[in-house]
């Protein structure tokens, strides 16, 4: 069979807390065994040849957690955005951030506005990270920017003003970490993406892992609510 690659592929990180838990390690250890884990993986994704790579890497709910392991995940956010632009520079994968980035610290949203500047017009890829992001938070804006236009939407005109705007929808969504759910991401883009979930903790989804859910995703038959073959 001719092997079919999804245009774009999204993916929820989730289980860095319970590698660490597993090894007796903080859980910082494991959202850092998670930013290794995504800077290949995400690398992997592209020489697939996906055009489009979304990971969830924090969402609005999680900012609710202990002071302690934010500051985790900012100090990795700002090491992230200084190290790694220099090398999605040369591979031409431009970086894009969606969500509320009002509710980051000042000098992480600097970071993240510098990133995604440097890396503008890398043609081979987008590396889109959804950080502070919330499909309903994002929903509910739409829906407000265009009550204030008094604009009646249409799929299209809708979709133009979420933070995904231009971005092509998900083909297929990835969630690691066992749980079943998709945690509010990207709830209007997911709705005809091809689902698929791994037991896998996302520090152990390996490249490997992620060609299983490639294989899976060429052996669906995409309908659309059509009538298949
Ligand atoms: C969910 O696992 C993961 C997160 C909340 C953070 C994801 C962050 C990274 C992969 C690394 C850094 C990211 C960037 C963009 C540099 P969890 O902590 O909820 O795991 P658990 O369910 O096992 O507790």
């Amino acid at each position: 069979m001719e092997k079919r690659i999804p245009k774009h592929v999204a993916v929820i990180m989730d289980g860095n807390g319970r590698w660490a838990k597993n090894r007796l390690l903080p859980r910082s250890a494991g959202h850092r065994a998670g930013m290794k884990r995504m800077i290949s993986l995400s690398e992997h994704i592209f020489d697939c040849g996906v055009e489009w790579c979304t990971l969830y890497a924090l969402s609005t709910e999680n900012l609710n957690r202990p002071q302690e392991e934010l500051d985790a995940l900012f100090g990795l956010f700002r090491e992230y955005f200084t190290k790694n632009v220099e090398t999605l520079k040369e591979k031409k994968i431009s970086l894009r951030v969606i969500g509320n980035l009002q509710l980051l610290p000042d000098d992480v949203r600097e970071v993240i506005g510098r990133g995604e500047e440097e890396t503008k017009g890398g043609a081979r890829g987008t590396l889109v990270l959804a950080i502070a992001y919330g499909a309903r938070q994002e929903i509910l804006s739409a829906v407000n920017s265009a009550v204030r236009a008094g604009m009646e939407v249409t799929e299209e005109s809708f979709s133009a003003l979420l933070s995904t705007e231009g971005i092509p929808d998900p083909d297929l969504l990835i969630r690691t970490g066992k749980e079943v759910r998709l945690s509010n991401f990207l709830l209007w883009q997911s709705a005809y993406a091809e689902l698929y979930f791994t037991g896998k903790l996302f520090p152990d989804f390996t490249d490997k892992e992620f060609d299983k859910a490639l294989v899976a995703y060429a052996e669906r038959e995409r309908r659309f609510g059509k009538i298949g073959k």
